[in-house]
């Protein structure tokens, strides 16, 4: 068996304690990656489980934060409303620290901060507040801040709303880069100007840090020509930005949700797990050389 499915034949078991009560965990401090645009129905849900899913299989020690009053992150990692006793609503509320609502998943090594509906209300109620677009940074701050022996996650990612509203300039302003994915779609580019205007706007009065990872070019249609023309036109626009894996259209990938699994465990050997575990050891070859250069 190789690594991965050794790692993910593990699902099949009752969901393992929170990691940072049983284990020590890793010494560096976690990256945290924001999965944005604006639009809806593009991928980032999908790539935040699946990414996470293929991080924690080989070996990151992996939050997912939903971010999204949809919860779709949630649900499609089989987490029902019950089990969801704290969620992020609570966190950007100050209500409850985030440790407090992270919760492990049947993924060894992938836990989830879920969200819950009342998410949609958090602009009304923060909107006027002096650091309502730091309430993910201040939250984050316990599981960033260089522990002596241990940190409890090597990668966060969050999984934003399809706007660019308060959510997302919280997770903008929380993040050290950005994960876009675009969906291999005629109008795939339109609003990618309006995005990095935000990460523009974002850089120069929230997070001078923020940098983009890159761009995930998702539910790439072979049989399409349309798809092919997509990928040229945004590697020409987006350069070495976008990552070398395009995500594959693939029903596996869209049947996962509705068993509350990530294709990944439902599906290991479909075309969509394997693009999902090269984006995954891509995103972490891309770290390295972050860190070098
Ligand atoms: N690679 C893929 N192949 C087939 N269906 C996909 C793929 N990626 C996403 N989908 C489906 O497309 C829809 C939108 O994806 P989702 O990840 O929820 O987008 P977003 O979070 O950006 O709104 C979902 O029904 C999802 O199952
Ligand atoms: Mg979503």
């Amino acid at each position: 068996m190789s690594d991965v499915s050794s790692a993910l034949s593990l699902c099949e078991v009752e969901p393992s304690a929170p990691h940072h009560e049983t284990q020590v965990g890793p010494a560096r401090p976690p990256r945290i990656l924001a999965i944005a645009n604006q639009k809806g129905g593009v991928g980032k849900t999908t790539t935040a489980i699946n990414l996470g899913t293929a991080l924690a299989a080989i070996g990151e020690d992996v939050l997912i934060i939903d971010l999204d009053p949809q919860a779709n992150a949630s649900t499609g990692l089989g987490i029902d409303r019950r089990s969801r006793r704290y969620s992020t609503y609570d966190v950007m509320t100050g209500e409850t620290m985030l440790r407090e609502a992270i919760i492990p998943t049947a993924v060894p090594r992938l836990h989830l901060a879920p969200s819950t509906l009342d998410l949609a209300g958090l602009e009304l109620e923060v909107g006027q507040e002096q650091d309502r677009a730091f309430r993910l940074r201040h939250a984050l701050a316990p599981l960033v801040e260089p522990a002596p022996h241990r940190a409890d996650f090597t990668y966060i990612l969050v999984d934003c709303p399809p706007s660019l509203n308060l959510l997302t300039v919280n997770a903008m302003a929380a993040a050290h880069a950005l994960l876009v994915p675009l969906q291999c779609e005629f109008f795939a580019l339109e609003g990618l100007s309006q995005l990095l205007k935000t990460v523009d706007t974002v850089r120069a009065q929230l997070n001078p840090e923020l940098t983009i990872h890159g761009v995930v070019l998702t539910m790439y249609d072979s049989r399409n020509n349309l798809s092919g023309q997509v990928v040229a036109d945004v590697r020409e626009f987006m350069g070495r930005k976008v990552y070398d894996t395009v995500i594959p259209r693939n029903v596996r990938v869209s049947e996962a949700p509705s068993y509350g699994k990530p294709v990944l465990v439902y599906d290991l050997k479909c075309s969509g797990s394997e693009a999902y575990l090269r984006l995954a050891t891509e995103v972490i070859q891309r770290e390295k050389e972050l860190c070098v250069g």
